[in-house]
């Protein structure tokens, strides 16, 4: 291992790192990366790379865009910060709330602003639970989430997240978290299942899962259009169609968490318009101001709205809120974001490049370490296994997603490794056609070259 950089060892020195193998990261230390334009960062020593994640799942609008800059700068000196507490207002979060509302795919009553998508997600079930206390069904408070599902790492959003990693030694979920089966047909459908067929069982699994629990139990059922950090698993075909009437059936409040498939991801506006869905509720954060500041936000319905009306009225105040909810600068930012969106048909324009995306991700399933490789939009995941006919995964302490990323960053593109060995790939929406050829040019290189490395490891692949 050659010795660590100044910044590097300034770093392991004072950092502590988010979804890091921290021991390991003592030796490796960490890719530092200095300035971004367009789909291209720049490390410490000048090095450019395609963001081929657009950072995390979130600068839609790639990097250097003046017009968002402008639109921060100038909101920075107009007013710096104005909270939302007590009564108190400012105009970027009124436009942004009036302009979230046009563009929701169902009807909005209003918007509740905060700061990441686990706010976003602890927000929604704080929020299911004061409606059925104002419904007077003190005891429909489980939620249902689904095993891979991502929804973030608050204690709530973590029990939400359906991933070992985030529960092991966290003492999580917490009671009355409960998840479902995860919608992917590749590794969960029994033999000669078709995905209709999947869809059905999941179905009906979902069913039998409210019914045994007691459907006065159950308060809601929350899901990902597209599910992200679980692996990129695009459900089955009919899958919404046959869970929305389950919910429905069981008088289950359905949330979708639209903090990835929000704001053009998978071709629309929001995911459930692609998907075919009607939520009751939307969490959005990410892609709202193209990540260029933290904001987030849950969409909420008009019944919903009449329950905090009444509790806030019996308890004296809606006991809610985070001081940086809806700050103005970052409201601001969202606004000069959707306009980007709208004026430059950013989310057409994503959907016409769709096509070109999904078959050259397509085309890497051909690649001898690829089991499946799948994905619907601009997102993308890649799933490495030890054979192709067995389907049969490399242990996990053989790390080999992780060497794959090295590799990928050695070939000057940034993809992520996620559970499971699935590189995952969801590059800036404005990522160009021949933009798109060079990332994956560059991951099927990094593919060979970790095919090359497992073979000489011999982990597989004679
Ligand atoms: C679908 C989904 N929900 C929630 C979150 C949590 O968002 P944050 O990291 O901003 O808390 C994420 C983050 O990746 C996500 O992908």
């Amino acid at each position: 291992m050659p010795p660590l950089s100044n910044l590097a060892t300034r770093d392991v020195e004072t950092l502590v790192h988010p979804y890091t193998n921290l021991a390991r990261f003592r030796d490796t230390g960490p890719l530092v990366i200095e300035r971004g334009q367009g789909v291209y960062v720049y490390d410490s020593d000048g090095k450019p790379y395609i963001e081929g994640m657009a950072g995390l799942w979130c600068t839609a609008l790639g990097y250097g865009n003046e017009e968002l800059v402008e639109a921060a700068a100038a909101q920075m000196r107009r007013l710096s910060f104005a909270h939302l507490f007590s009564g108190r207002s400012h105009d970027p979060a009124i436009e942004l709330a009036e302009k979230l509302k046009e563009i929701a795919p169902v009807p909005i009553s209003k918007v509740f602003f905060c700061n990441s998508g686990s706010e976003a997600n602890d927000t929604q079930v704080k929020l299911v639970w004061y409606l059925n206390n104002a419904l007077g069904r003190p005891n429909k408070k489980k939620i249902i989430s689904r095993m891979k599902a991502y929804h973030g790492v608050t204690v709530v959003a973590a029990s939400l997240t359906g991933l070992p990693a985030n529960h092991r030694d966290f003492d999580l979920p917490l009671p009355g978290f409960l998840h479902a089966g995860c919608p992917h047909h590749y590794r969960f459908a029994h033999d000669g299942e078709s995905e209709e067929d999947f869809a059905t069982r999941l179905a009906a699994e979902l069913d039998a899962m409210i019914v045994k629990e007691g459907p006065d139990s159950v308060a809601a059922f929350i899901a990902e259009p597209v599910m992200g950090a679980g692996g990129v698993i695009v459900p089955p075909k009919t899958y919404f169609e046959k869970i929305m009437p389950v919910c429905a059936r069981h008088d289950v409040f359905m949330i979708s968490d639209e903090v990835i498939c929000g704001f053009g991801r998978l071709g629309t506006t929001f995911g459930c318009e692609t998907m075919k869905f009607a939520p009751h509720s939307i969490s959005i954060a990410k892609a709202l101001s193209s990540a260029y500041l933290p904001i987030a936000g849950v969409m909420i319905p008009e019944n919903m709205y009449q329950a905090l009306l009444t509790e806030s009225e019996k308890i004296g105040v809606f006991g809610h809120g985070f001081t940086y909810g809806g700050h103005p600068v970052a409201a601001a930012v969202a606004l000069k974001a959707i306009e980007i969106y709208s004026r430059e048909r950013i989310f057409e324009k994503a959907a016409e490049r769709a096509p070109q995306f999904q078959a050259r991700l397509k085309a890497l399933g051909e690649h001898p370490l690829v089991g499946e490789a799948r994905g619907l939009g601009l997102i993308g995941g890649v799933e490495l296994v030890a054979d192709k006919t067995s389907k049969r995964s490399f242990a996990a302490p053989h790390g080999v997603g992780a060497r794959a990323v090295q590799f990928a960053e050695a070939e000057g593109l940034i993809v992520r490794a996620v559970l499971g060995d699935v590189l995952t790939l969801c590059p800036p929406l404005v990522i160009s056609p021949a933009e798109t050829d060079e990332l994956f040019d560059r991951l099927k290189r990094a593919l060979d070259k970790t095919l090359d490395w497992v073979r000489r490891e011999r982990l597989a692949h004679s």
